[in-house]
Formats: C-alpha cells, sequence, structure tokens
C-alpha cells in the first residue's frame, strides 16, 4: 500500500496554521471600494404610509424575462422593512446633481424627503426623486434571500420613469464622481 505523506483534507481543516486567514470587513470594504458603481435610491412607502428611503450601491440587473434587477438591503434598514411589507420599491438612479440627496438618503434624520423634490408614481404610489434621479425603476418584489447582515431584493421592474439624461453620479473608492462628458 502507498502512504501519502502529504496531509488529508482533515488534517489541513485540524490545523490552523494552513487554512485560509478570514477576509475582515476592512479588507472587503477596501477590495468593493475599487469596484466603482452608479449610486441609487431605493424609495418605498412604509405601513404609516410615510416615504421611507436610502442610499444604494449594491444594485444589480438580474434578467430580462422578466426585467429584473436586485439591492441588497442592511437587515435593520427600516427601507427594507416598509419595502417588503409592501410588496413594491423604486430604484432612483441619481445624477450628478443627485449628490446631496446622495448624502442625505444615507444619513440619519427626521424626514429624508423634506430635502428634495418627490412625487408619487404609479402602479405602486412609490415615491420617485423627480429632481435628483435621471431615471426611476418601479419595482414588485419577487422574492427576498437572507444573506447574512444584508438581505437581496428581487424586484421585478414593472415601470421605468426617465428625465432628462444628465451625467450619472458615480461612487467608488469611498467619493462620488461625475461620469465623464463626450
Ligand atoms: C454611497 C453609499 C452607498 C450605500 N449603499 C448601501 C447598500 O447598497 N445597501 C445598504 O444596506 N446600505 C447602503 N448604504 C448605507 C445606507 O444608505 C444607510 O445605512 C441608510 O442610513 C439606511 O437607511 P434606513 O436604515 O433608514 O433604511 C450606502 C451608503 C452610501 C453613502
Amino acid at each position: 500500500m502507498q502512504w501519502s505523506t502529504r496531509p488529508g483534507p482533515a488534517e489541513r481543516a485540524a490545523d490552523p496554521g494552513s487554512r485560509p486567514r478570514e477576509v475582515d470587513a476592512r479588507t472587503f470594504r477596501e477590495l468593493m471600494s475599487g469596484f466603482p458603481s452608479g449610486v441609487a435610491v431605493v424609495t418605498t412607502v412604509d405601513e404609516e404610509g410615510a416615504p421611507r428611503g436610502m442610499t444604494c450601491t449594491s444594485l444589480c440587473s438580474v434578467g430580462l424575462q422578466p426585467p429584473s434587477l436586485l439591492v441588497c438591503l442592511e437587515n435593520r434598514s427600516g427601507t427594507l422593512r416598509a419595502a417588503v411589507s409592501r410588496g413594491a420599491f423604486a430604484v432612483n438612479l441619481l445624477h450628478t446633481a443627485g449628490r446631496r440627496a446622495a448624502a442625505g438618503f444615507s444619513t440619519p434624520g427626521p424626514d429624508r424627503f423634506s430635502d428634495v423634490e418627490w412625487e408619487l408614481v404609479e402602479p405602486h404610489g412609490l415615491p420617485r426623486l423627480s429632481s435628483d434621479a435621471h431615471a426611476t425603476a418601479v419595482c414588485r418584489v419577487l422574492r427576498t434571500v437572507p444573506s447574512g447582515d444584508h438581505t437581496v431584493v428581487l424586484g421585478a421592474v414593472e415601470h421605468v420613469v426617465t428625465a432628462e439624461a444628465p451625467r450619472p453620479l458615480l461612487y467608488g473608492r469611498r467619493r462620488y464622481a461625475t461620469w465623464p462628458s463626450g
């Protein structure tokens, strides 16, 4: 019989020295800061009929049939709770002039909507940031998938409102930026 001198999976698991080091939150944030994205404000309406919203960059296209996207929202988020309860949310894609809205919707405050222009749009009666967004996608919640400290919310896009198309707002390397002109 031939004996291997190389440790098998069981020995490797028992030896902490050979385990890959865990990636801490700082390293992960640093990694993702090198992956710039657009900036959205996810909006909805809560059980009391009050508008809710938060800045969100973890937004991703999912598929075409049906047109669908996903956002990842922190489990403690009031916006997440309200969106799940209403079964719908809107994704407001910010343009360059929406930088203030991005800051406002990521900072705790009494009423994030008092500083922005907004209106309700159908089919779900959701807030659209009429001055800060160059496009708004109205979504029905298809499914939620818990994943650690966040929840993935999949939405079917049921309606799209577009405005003039100024340059999109970007976020990466921990700061906002503007899509180059031309
Ligand atoms: C540029 C930027 C992007 C953000 N993206 C997300 C995100 O994708 N998901 C998330 O849960 N929080 C994100 N946040 C943090 C939330 O906007 C922030 O925690 C907000 O206060 C949550 O609001 P709520 O708890 O009232 O719903 C982001 C913040 C900034 C500044």
